[in-house]
This record gives structure tokens, sequence and C-alpha cells, in this order.
């Protein structure tokens, strides 16, 4: 039980990766606010996380709302009485060449995928600079360091995220940890979004997959793994890191 008695908020909790993550830690202890756009699919999460004797709220919103931010943190404090971590899970592509791309797209991809984090970070930093070893994991990608055909507002805004996790490392320590997780190609519903820039998008998913290192694309519950490591207290002396987690690909030339 590595997260017992703590709060934690998950964004993008009703797929994906931020499902897996929800999933587990709640297995290991820690109460959730567990948030997305999609009320059917987060109240049966609510409801399969709360059979199994787990306190789980899903609180539906769009993150790239401020509002929609402050109100995770106010239900945090209302449902819990207080806040331990966060995991900044919710992203989204906006795929295009710059010379295609609508500046609508390129705005709402930084709305989702930057201003989010900006507006939770400035919620929750006040309640979290409270607790005892408060932990939050950004979900960057590997696109903060490479770059993808017709990518630039996703691997843009993930590599401005890593740099404000990084910052608000600097600002809030030590009572903070802030870290990313920087996944490759995993196995979710966005990978074959993502797949529709490449000419042909289902190639382009088992090719993402076989050119790792380890030959197989990643599982939500590898990343989820890595998620609880770094939320947890085994991961006390990390902060202002982000993590590659990608089956070697970056490894590779
Ligand atoms: N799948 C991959 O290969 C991959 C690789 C690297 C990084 N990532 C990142 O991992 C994170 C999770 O993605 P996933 O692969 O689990 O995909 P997913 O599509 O299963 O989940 C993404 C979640 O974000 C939510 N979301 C998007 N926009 C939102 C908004 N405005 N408000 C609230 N929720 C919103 C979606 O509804 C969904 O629940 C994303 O930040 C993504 O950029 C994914």
């Amino acid at each position: 039980m590595k997260l017992k008695d703590k709060v934690f908020i998950i964004t993008g909790a009703t797929s994906g990766m931020g499902k897996a993550i929800a999933e587990l830690f709640s297995k290991e202890g820690a109460s959730l606010i567990i948030s997305g756009r999609d009320v059917e699919r987060g109240e049966a999460l609510e409801k399969e996380l709360g059979l199994a004797g787990n306190s789980v709220l899903f609180v539906a919103g769009d993150v790239a709302e401020s509002a929609c931010n402050s109100h995770l943190v106010q239900a945090a404090l209302e449902k819990f009485g207080k806040l331990d971590g966060l995991s900044i899970n919710a992203g989204m592509l906006g795929l295009g060449k710059i010379t295609d791309l609508d500046p609508t797209i390129w705005h709402q991809t930084f709305k989702v995928n930057v201003d989010a984090a900006f507006y939770l970070l400035k919620a929750a930093l006040p309640e979290l600079q409270k607790s005892k070893n408060a932990s939050v994991v950004v979900n960057a990608s590997i696109a903060a360091f490479k770059n993808f055909p017709n990518h630039p507002a996703y691997c843009a805004s993930k590599a401005a995220v890593v740099s404000l996790a990084k910052q608000a490392a600097v600002d809030y320590a030590p009572e903070v940890r802030i870290n990313c997780i920087c996944p490759g190609p995993v196995d979710t519903p966005f990978i074959y979004d993502s797949a529709i820039a490449f000419p042909d998008p289902a190639k382009a998913v088992e090719n993402a997959g076989k050119n790792t290192l380890i030959q197989r694309l990643g599982t939500p519950e590898d990343i989820s793994k890595l998620a609880l490591f770094l939320a947890s207290e085994d991961a006390s002396w990390i902060t202002g890191t982000a993590y590659t987690i990608d089956g070697g690909i970056m490894a590779k030339s």
C-alpha cells in the first residue's frame, strides 16, 4: 500500500494511461478525484473502483478551462479534506504541419497540454505544500525531445510542459516533488489517432512497437508503474526530472 491515506487528482482518467494510473493508485491505497470529459466512462470507473472498496469521486470537466482545475482541487478538499498529489495526464494531439495547422488547433493543444498543467498546479500547490511528501507526476512524452512528422503543436507543447514541471520543482522544493513521465509509443486510443499523421497509419503503429529495443508497444500498466514509483515515497529524493519510458526508442539513432 504505497499510497495509503494519500489523496490524488488524476486528469484524463477515463481512458488509457490515466485509467491504469487510477486503478493502480487506488489499489495502493490512495483516495482519488478522477477527472475526464466522458461522464459515462467516468461514472463507470468510479463505480468499478468503489466496488473494490476504494474512495473515488468522478468530476467531469474540460481541463482546458481554468475553472475545471480549481474545481478539482475544491472537490478533493470537500471530499477528503486534503490533497497529496496530482497525475496531470490529459493530453491532445493537434495534428498538422505548420502551414496546414489552424491556429485554433495550435492554441487548443497548448491549452490542454500546457495551460491545464499551469492551472492545476496553480490551484493545487498551496494545498500540496501543506502535505507531507507531496508528489506531482506530469505525463509528457518523448515528443518533448524528439520530433515526429506533422506533430508541431504536440511536440512543442510537450517540451513546454516538461520545462513548466521542472520550473515548478525548482520553485516548490522541498515540500513538493514534481516529475515528468515521457512515454514512447503506448497502446492506447491516442497512438491510433497519432498514426493518422503517417501515410500508412496501421503500419505506423505496428512499426512504432517493433522499432523499440524491447520490440513492442508499451502498455498503460508499464506507465502506471513508473507513475506509482514517482508518486510514492520510494522516490523521495527525485524531483525535477523527466523520465523516458519508451522501450529504449530514444537510445536508437
Ligand atoms: N499513447 C501514447 O503513445 C502516448 C505517448 C506519449 C505520451 N502520451 C500522453 O499520455 C497522456 C495520456 O494519453 P493516452 O495515451 O492514455 O490516451 P487516451 O486517449 O487513452 O487518454 C487521453 C485522455 O485525455 C483526455 N482529455 C483530452 N483532452 C481533454 C480535455 N480538454 N479535458 C479533459 N480531458 C481531456 C481524454 O478524454 C482521455 O481520457 C496524454 O497526455 C498523451 O499526450 C501518450
